[in-house]
């Protein structure tokens, strides 16, 4: 088949844009409206503090993933086999970016299952593409492919909705999804990019059968500016947009406490390992982080820096242990019990880890 020109050049100015500051949303993702009682005498030993988890079969050494973003140019393979790389090292799960422009061009990423061999990977695809003839087989390709062990379908409307060569007819994505639970071979992840996914929708997507949902709220990548910034001399039309979306912890709140005993994925501008802890404790089971991933990769040269991403990998797990230690937690299932507060209001236990 030939090769999607067009596709690959957004996916690559896509990686260029996420990386321009000015396409942050940034400090709207409510994590700064959560506080921990402070536990003088934790009676734990730092050092000992267990982050590992189970998810998708298997046992990682913190719920944290490398949130979906590329594949399928130079460029874009490169970069996928960096954050294996680091993802395989730090035992952490890894998401692939949308598969279909490269599954369309005849290209494979059968390589990253080498690379990452104890780890889960996770598939993607959009929800209009699923939905569109020969979206089941497309699904059914991109799982083969990768080995993967889940596939994640995307939501992505407003960005559609900004992009200039947007995909903007939405009817049947959702019995599309339903399809795709029944013949998948492999569990289901719904996801956002960066707008949110509210209580309801979360709820029918679980009573489908969805194995997981990815909240991906507004509060960090921001979608809408990201492909107004692509557009020609037209983008002001959609700058009432580029504060659409519902910040990442209103999603957790709401999503975690309708949908009880679901596996909920946080997303969506989480900062750093304090972010992802709090995520956890709102109910969350995995943390997943794009953005803030591809900057620690990609140097100002634009040279690869795996190491540095390493170290802030690494980061991440020391501030997820020291947010542990000072609520004297010695592990997950014991941090689902820990007093903290959204403004004052006190967030009920919740079931953390596994
Ligand atoms: C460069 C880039 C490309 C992305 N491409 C995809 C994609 O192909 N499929 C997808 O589901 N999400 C994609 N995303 C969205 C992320 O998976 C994530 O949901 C979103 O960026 C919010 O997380 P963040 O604030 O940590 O970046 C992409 C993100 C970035 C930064």
């Amino acid at each position: 088949m030939q090769s999607d020109k067009p596709a690959a050049a957004r996916k690559d100015s896509h990686l260029e844009l996420a990386l321009d500051p000015r396409t942050r949303s940034g400090g709207e993702n409510g994590f700064d409206r959560i506080s921990f009682t402070h536990c003088a005498l934790p009676e734990v030993r730092l050092a000992a503090i267990d982050l590992s988890t189970e998810f998708l079969g298997y046992r990682l050494g913190a719920p944290l993933m490398i949130g979906a973003m590329t594949g399928g140019t130079k460029r874009a393979d490169q970069i996928n086999h960096a954050l294996a790389g680091v993802a395989e090292d730090q035992l952490i799960a890894l998401a692939v970016g949308s598969q279909r422009a490269a599954l369309e061009a005849g290209q494979t990423a059968r390589r990253l299952r080498d690379l990452a061999p104890h780890i889960p990977i996770i598939g993607n695809l959009g929800g209009v593409q699923l939905a569109q003839s020969g979206g089941l087989d497309l699904a059914r390709a991109a799982i083969d492919d990768l080995q993967a062990d889940a596939i994640a379908i995307h939501l992505n409307p407003l960005q559609e909705a900004v992009q200039p060569e947007g995909e903007t007819d939405w009817t049947g994505v959702k019995s599309a999804i339903a399809a795709l639970v029944k013949n998948a071979a492999v569990p289901v992840i719904v996801k956002e990019v960066g707008a949110g996914i509210n209580a309801i929708l979360a709820a029918e997507l679980f009573d489908m059968g969805v194995t997981a949902v990815d909240v991906a709220g507004f509060g960090g990548t921001n979608w809408a500016r990201i492909e107004a910034a692509r557009r020609d001399g037209d983008a002001e039309i959609f700058a009432p947009f580029f504060d659409w979306g519902m910040p990442t912890v209103d999603c957790l709140r709401t999503v975690c406490r309708a949908c009880p005993g679901q596996l909920v994925i946080a997303s969506g501008g989480v900062r750093h390992g304090l972010d992802a802890a709090k995520a956890i404790r709102l109910g969350a089971t995995m943390v997943s982080a794009a953005g803030p991933m591809l900057a620690h990769l990609v140097a100002d040269d634009s040279d690869l820096d795996a190491p540095k991403l390493q170290d802030f990998v690494t980061g991440w797990k020391q501030q997820m242990s020291i947010a542990l230690f000072l609520t004297g937690a010695p592990n997950l299932a014991a941090f689902g019990g820990v007093e903290m507060r959204f403004d004052e209001d006190m967030i009920p236990p919740c079931k953390a880890g596994s």
